[in-house]
C-alpha cells in the first residue's frame, strides 16, 4: 500500500465507506475542490488500482480560547495556524487493517512539514461520534465538552494534536528504532499509541 496525492484520472467511483456523505464527497467533489477550486488536498490509499482510503486536508485557523485551557496559556492570543484534517474514511473491504493509523501518521508528516517551512501548530479535526475513539488513540483530545448534543443528531467533537505531541512522538519512534536495530527486536512501541512500523516515513 502507498499514500499518494488524488489524481484526475483515479476511478473514485467504486470506492464505499459506511458513511454515505463521505463517499458522495469523495465521488463527486473531492477532484474539483483539488484541481479546480485549489480549496485542499486530497491523499488515496492505493495499492494497484484499488483505491483502500482516502484522507482531506487543508490549512486552517482555530480561535486560541477554543483550545483546552492548559494550551492556551502557552500559546499567543491570535488565530493559530493548523492543518485541518477535512475528511477520512476508508473503504468497507480495507477496514481493520492499519489504513486509517497510516494516514494520521502522513497528516502527521504533513503538518510536521508545514511547522518547518510556514507555521503549523497541530493538527485538528471533527471527529463524528463513531470516530472519537480512534482519533483519540493517536493522541488527539477534545477541545471542550460539546453540549447540548442530542442523539438524533450527534455533532462531531473537534479535537486536536498539538505539533509538540507530534514531534515528540516523532523522537521516541526514532529511538525506537534505533533500539529495535540495535537489538534486533520487531517491535517499535512510540508514545501516543503508534504501534505500528513507520513504514510511510522510511
Ligand atoms: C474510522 C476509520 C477511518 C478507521 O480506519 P481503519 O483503517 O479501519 O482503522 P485502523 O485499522 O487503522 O485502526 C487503527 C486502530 O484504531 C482502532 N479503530 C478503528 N476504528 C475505530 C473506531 N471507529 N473507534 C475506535 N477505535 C477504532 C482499531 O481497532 C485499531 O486499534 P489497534 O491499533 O489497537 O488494533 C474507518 O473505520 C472509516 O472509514 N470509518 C467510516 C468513516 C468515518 O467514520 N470516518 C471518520 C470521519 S471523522
Amino acid at each position: 500500500m502507498r499514500i499518494r496525492a488524488l489524481r484526475p484520472d483515479d476511478d473514485r467511483s467504486a470506492f464505499r465507506s459506511d458513511d454515505d456523505a463521505l463517499d458522495r464527497f469523495f465521488h463527486r467533489y473531492a477532484g474539483q475542490n483539488q484541481f479546480r477550486h485549489y480549496l485542499g488536498v486530497t491523499y488515496v490509499a492505493v495499492e494497484g488500482d484499488r483505491i483502500l482510503g482516502f484522507v482531506t486536508i487543508a490549512p486552517r485557523h482555530v480561535e486560541i480560547e477554543d483550545l483546552p485551557v492548559k494550551e492556551q496559556k502557552k500559546l499567543p492570543h491570535y488565530p493559530i495556524p493548523v492543518v485541518g484534517l477535512a475528511r477520512l474514511a476508508v473503504d468497507q473491504s480495507a477496514q481493520s487493517t492499519g489504513v486509517g493509523g497510516q494516514f494520521l501518521r502522513f497528516v502527521n508528516l504533513l503538518a510536521e512539514k508545514m511547522a518547518d517551512e510556514l507555521g503549523c501548530a497541530g493538527v485538528v479535526v471533527d471527529a463524528k461520534p463513531g470516530a472519537v475513539e480512534f482519533y483519540a488513540k493517536y493522541g488527539f483530545t477534545p477541545f471542550e465538552l460539546v453540549e447540548g448534543q442530542s442523539d438524533a443528531r450527534p455533532r462531531p467533537t473537534p479535537m486536536w494534536l498539538p505539533m509538540r505531541a507530534i514531534k515528540a512522538s516523532r523522537d521516541a519512534l526514532s529511538e525506537s528504532r534505533l533500539r529495535r536495530v540495535a537489538k534486533g527486536s520487531v517491535e517499535a512501541v512510540g508514545k501516543l499509541g503508534y504501534r505500528r512500523q513507520l513504514d510511510i516515513l522510511e
